[in-house]
């Protein structure tokens, strides 16, 4: 994990946002913060874990931590957020920083995109998951009640820190979750990255596995993540500078994830699992209609399985899936259009695909 860091500029608009990805990122910050008044949101959990680095990185600055997953997502929160940034005086030409994962991540952008009407926001990720895809493309979002990101503005970090070092204590499951969505990258823009993967399959299932311990992963490993990450981000960057507010390209992004949103609570998975299952499902169907070669969609599955990550459940009852299908944001007036691939590197977006078929392709 050690080495230089890799950048990657990100467009949104006519704003430019840098990205260093790579061991020891995280120092970059204090350069940052010591340029305009600043205050950072950080996830409690790794306050608690990476402490000494994320004193030296944020200085004395004001710092709150909080208990992040989704319950930081929440109105509750945002407000307990203002009121202290009230209490800090961060003033508007101030800087808004969030040391976390994605949930934080969403939150801590959407106080900042709000905060004086809009304070600069500057992003640590520290999940896998994070770094490569709640970091990168300016989306903030708090939930309300059940209903996910309801609430929220675009407003795209102006510098981001992936620090791979701090990612060596995320749980399994959290890197399985990450996973997935670098997988779904690369299936969207990046044949290189998704031979890496492959390539790596066998050390990966090793590290990552199917279990759930904690023993830290990044330590005991010699995979190239922070190449990995450099790559995801570089494919979701392109995307979102081409739709920077999801006009259209950018849905592409949603490959697996209609019917991911889904399964996700019906059948009690998490976030990376669940796209895991609609990326297989996609890939399945688009085989069947010959929209890709059916080698192409047994190397998506293998390498999801390598990866700890399930490519087959027993359907959950179809009323509870078309409701929530149905439901799903992203879904225009009751017509679902799915992303399916065409190759690896390239989807096709618009697909009409009934709950039927995808049901059906689930079981494999
Ligand atoms: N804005 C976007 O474009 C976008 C894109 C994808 C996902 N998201 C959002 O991201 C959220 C999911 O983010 P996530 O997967 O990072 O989950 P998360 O923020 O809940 O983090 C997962 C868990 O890991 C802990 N954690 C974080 N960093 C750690 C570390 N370095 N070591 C040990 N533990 C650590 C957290 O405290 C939490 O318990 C969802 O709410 C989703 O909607 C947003
Ligand atoms: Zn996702």
């Amino acid at each position: 994990m050690a080495g230089k860091s890799r950048e990657i500029i990100i467009k949104f608009g006519a704003s430019r946002g840098r990205y260093l990805c790579g061991a020891g990122t995280l120092g970059r910050l204090s350069r940052i913060r010591s340029t305009r008044p600043a205050a950072a949101l950080v996830d409690a959990a790794v306050a608690r874990r990476h402490g000494r680095a994320i004193a030296e990185a944020l200085g004395d600055i004001p710092r709150l931590s909080r208990p992040a997953g989704e319950s930081i997502k929440t109105m509750a929160e945002l407000e307990r957020t203002y009121r202290w940034l009230a209490r800090t005086g961060l003033p508007r030409d101030g800087l808004l920083i969030g040391v976390g994962g994605g949930t934080l991540l969403d939150m801590a952008g959407l106080a900042a995109s709000t905060w004086g009407r809009g304070v600069a926001f500057v992003a640590a990720p520290t999940t896998l998951l994070a770094a490569v895809d709640a970091a990168v493309g300016g989306k903030t979002a708090i939930n309300l009640d059940r209903l996910k990101n309801p609430i929220g503005t675009f407003h795209p970090a102006e510098f981001i820190a992936a620090d791979t070092t701090l990612m060596a204590t995320l749980p399994r499951r959290e890197w399985r979750n990450g996973l997935a969505e670098m997988i779904k990258t690369a299936i969207i823009g990046s044949p290189a990255l998704f031979r890496g993967l492959e390539a790596r399959a066998s050390q990966l299932m090793a590290d990552i596995g199917t279990g759930d311990r904690r023993r830290p992963l990044a330590d005991t490993t010699a995979l190239p993540w922070r190449d990995w990450i450099a790559e995801a981000v570089g494919v979701k960057a392109r995307v979102v500078a081409s739709d920077p507010l999801e006009a259209g390209p950018r849905q592409a992004l949603n490959l697996g994830h209609t019917l991911g949103h889904a399964l996700e609570p019906l059948l009690g998975l998490g976030h990376g699992e669940a796209v895991s299952l609609g990326m297989a499902v996609a890939v399945r169907i688009a085989a069947a209609r010959g929209l890709c070669t059916g080698r192409c969609a047994v190397r998506v599955v293998e390498l999801l399985s390598a990866c700890g990550l399930p490519v087959t459940a027993a359907p959950p009852p179809r009323a509870e899936v078309v409701r929530l299908v149905v439901r799903d944001k992203k879904n225009r007036a009751g017509e679902v259009r799915w992303v399916l691939p065409a190759r690896i590197g390239k989807v096709e977006l618009d697909q009409p695909v009934t709950v039927d078929d995808a049901l059906a392709a689930l079981a494999g």
